[in-house]
């Protein structure tokens, strides 16, 4: 069975198909990052006008790169939310309707899902139960997974999400939009004792996040520095900033885990890119003899390989969208 996934939620337009048997067999995507650069963040106008220029043609490369036609296809799958909504249009009417004109089912994905899925495109998918970590530019959530479809959120953000505080954080140190991996390239240099940032809602019970408050230490900071905002310093202040999030991050892993007693953790959304993340994530779960689960680098962010695995996963199941073409903007991953 091979299903063709969509994924236009907000900056990137990726298209990929999966088949059951032998896996991923194309994966096309484009990044909307130099359209919105000069704005300093997604123009939502914009990304939804250029997903109607790209989706189509990336879905004919697609079925190329596969050495697939239209007809071998047995399912569309497509992001429904959460996301901006003029993006979600275009890839729900598109991958809609090219269901209805190949008669295949359609199936409407949870963005998050396909997040929370992606390790499963690796060779070493993690078995269940797990914590999941999403990290993006729009969540941040922590999740226990006993199984598909079965997501009870444990935390979220109350404020910004993790990838947020990274690019407005990247922003005030004049890096371009979305700054998260080029502020991490920068804190590289940085010494790590010069600037101390709060680990925000650690030192109360609970598994909630709070960023904006750490995006406001690093605010303050630059200001009191303005005379002397050389490079260092600002080597300096993305270290300490890119520091006190992951170790929020790490804190609050940690607390689910001994909360559930479940001993697997997967990290997935954007951030789950980010080094520091990762080696200490691993480190802990090294120290706690568990097993870590990340995408490849390439499906942490947003793509259309994650789609259409999650779309596999519940055309196998049987679980299709109607014929209305419905987005959901806001639509909690517990919902499903
Ligand atoms: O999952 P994603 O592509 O889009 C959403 O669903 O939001 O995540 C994008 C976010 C951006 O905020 C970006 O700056 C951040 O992920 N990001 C990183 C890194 N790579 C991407 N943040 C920190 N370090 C990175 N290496
Ligand atoms: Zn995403």
């Amino acid at each position: 069975m091979k299903i063709l996934g969509i994924e236009t939620s907000c900056d990137e337009t990726g298209v990929a198909i999966y088949d059951d048997k032998q896996g991923l067999i194309a994966n096309q995507l484009y990044s909307q990052i130099k359209l919105h650069a000069d704005y300093g963040g997604v123009v939502p106008e914009l990304a939804s006008r250029d997903h109607i220029r790209k989706t189509v043609p990336l879905i004919e490369a697609a079925l190329t790169q596969a050495n697939l036609k239209a007809s071998d296809i047995d399912g569309v799958a497509y992001t429904a939310g959460p996301g901006l909504i003029g993006a979600l249009m275009v890839g729900a009417s598109i991958g809609r309707s090219l269901a209805y004109a190949w008669g295949v089912p359609a199936v409407a994905v949870h963005h998050m899902e396909g997040h929370l899925l992606a390790p499963m495109l690796e060779d070493n998918p993690p078995a269940f139960p797990f914590i999941a970590l999403l990290v993006s530019g729009g969540h941040t959530q922590l999740i226990k997974v006993t199984g598909i479809g079965e997501y009870a959120l444990l935390g979220e953000s109350i404020d910004d999400a993790a990838g947020e505080a990274f690019d407005k954080t990247a922003k005030l140190l004049g890096l371009d939009y979305p700054g998260g991996a080029k502020l991490s390239k920068l804190a590289e240099r940085g010494n790590v004792k010069r600037f101390h940032f709060p680990r925000p809602m650690t030192d109360r019970p609970g598994l909630d996040f709070s960023f904006s408050g750490l995006k406001t230490a690093a605010a303050n900071t630059i200001n009191q520095q303005k005379q002397d905002l050389d490079e260092q310093t600002k080597a300096d202040i993305a270290r300490a900033f890119e520091d006190a999030l992951v170790d929020t991050l790490l804190i609050k892993s940690r607390r689910a885990l001994d909360q559930t007693g479940f001993n697997r953790l997967v990290i997935a959304g954007g951030v789950s890119a980010n080094k520091t993340l990762r080696g200490k994530l691993t480190q802990l779960m090294a120290e706690r003899k568990g097993q870590v689960y990340y995408p490849r680098l390439e499906f942490c962010t947003d793509n259309g390989a994650m789609i259409a695995y999650a779309g596999m996963i519940h055309l196998k199941a049987s679980q299709f969208a109607d014929l209305a073409i419905e987005v959901k903007p806001r639509w909690p991953l517990s919902e499903l």
